[in-house]
């Protein structure tokens, strides 16, 4: 029988188990996967600590890559021995998981499971995010909350490949070298005081056209203060802890701004959304212009340790769980 992490009760990372489980049976339209690596993500923490929620006990984990073990009856696409991606869903902490087929990307030959679990997600969020929630243009300054992290090192990499100028934001000096090397052309070290005043600094006072924001709560109010007017701020994410309400006043007060809150699931809720966003993240993997940083890894089995260092900022570009 297999094995996968499971939460009983929400709470702290103490709160994952690992348990054996039944051997899931995949439906008609499903695929089983035997699990080469899982890719770590903060969406796993607010699953785990309840900020969201899910029926329990459940299994956290929404990005992975292996090898097709079944098929359902009625899937044609993918057989025994494939090498496959997914992003999205739970249940990811297990050595063998269920996805419907429709959901799954096939790896390149080029590519190893390795790195597709520690990026499909990620990268795929990057893709929409710089691509279609703002189209980031040539010539144009952004500023990236959190730089140096999962996301935030793909994100950079990619805009910066587009042509942008990124200024990137950071938690302490040892990971502004690592923002650097992914294309920022400055960094703001975030403890260092209001990360809207040396933006002002650097774009002669006139702010920058948009945020990208994954840290939420902490940072919210001040990266509306780095946008220019009729600037757009992407919310996408809690890190800090969910963003509280705010009068939408204050949107018109700071000249007319946007904000949007986006998900990876509503920009690859199609098909051929999920496999253009995939096989653009892999082309730029594979003409180098991002370069896929592993800078953790654990056991699944210590998914717990993984968690307490991800929430304790203490990680760097992708981490993985190894089965
Ligand atoms: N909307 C979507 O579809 C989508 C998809 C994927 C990820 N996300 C979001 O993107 C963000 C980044 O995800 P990730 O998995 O790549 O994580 P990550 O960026 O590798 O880790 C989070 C980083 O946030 C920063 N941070 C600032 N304040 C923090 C705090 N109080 N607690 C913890 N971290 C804090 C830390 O970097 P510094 O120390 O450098 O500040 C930390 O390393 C998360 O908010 C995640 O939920 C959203």
């Amino acid at each position: 029988m297999p094995f996968a992490i499971r939460v009983h009760e929400v709470g702290g990372p103490e709160k994952m188990l690992w348990e054996e489980v039944e051997t899931p049976r995949p439906g008609p339209h499903e695929v089983l996967i035997r699990n080469r690596a899982v890719g770590l993500n903060f969406i796993d923490v607010y699953y785990r600590n309840g900020l969201y929620s899910d029926s329990l006990p459940l299994t956290p984990g929404a990005e992975g890559a292996g090898v097709v073990e079944a098929v359902g009856s009625e899937v044609k696409e993918f057989k025994p021995g494939d090498r496959v991606g997914y992003a999205g869903g739970l249940g990811a902490y297990s050595e063998l998981v269920i996805r419907p087929a429709s959901r799954l990307a096939r790896i390149p030959a080029d590519l190893d499971e390795k790195t597709v679990a520690a990026v499909l997600l990620k990268g795929m969020t990057a893709e929409f995010l710089i691509r279609r929630t703002h189209r980031v243009q040539a010539g144009e300054t952004i500023l990236v909350h959190a730089a140096a992290g999962g996301v935030g090192q793909i994100l950079c990499q990619w805009a910066k490949h587009l042509g942008a100028r990124v200024i990137g934001t950071v938690g302490s000096e040892e990971k502004a070298a690592l923002a650097k090397q992914s294309g920022c052309e400055h960094v703001i070290v975030s403890r260092s005081g209001p990360v809207s005043k040396q933006v002002r600094e650097l774009t002669e006072g006139k702010g920058v056209p948009v945020v990208y924001d994954g840290i939420g709560k902490a940072t919210f109010m001040d990266s509306l203060d780095c946008l220019a007017p009729r600037g757009l701020m992407v919310s996408f994410g809690n890190a800090s802890g969910a963003v509280e309400p705010f009068p939408l006043g204050i949107l018109a007060q700071k000249g007319s701004l946007y904000v949007t809150r986006p998900t990876l699931m509503t920009y690859v809720a199609q098909r051929d959304e999920l496999e253009k966003s995939a096989h653009d993240l892999f082309s730029v993997i594979q003409q180098g212009a991002v370069k896929v940083s592993i800078n953790q890894t654990y056991p699944l089995r210590e998914a717990a340790r993984a968690h307490r260092d991800l929430e304790a900022r203490k990680t760097t570009g992708s981490s993985l769980l190894l089965i």
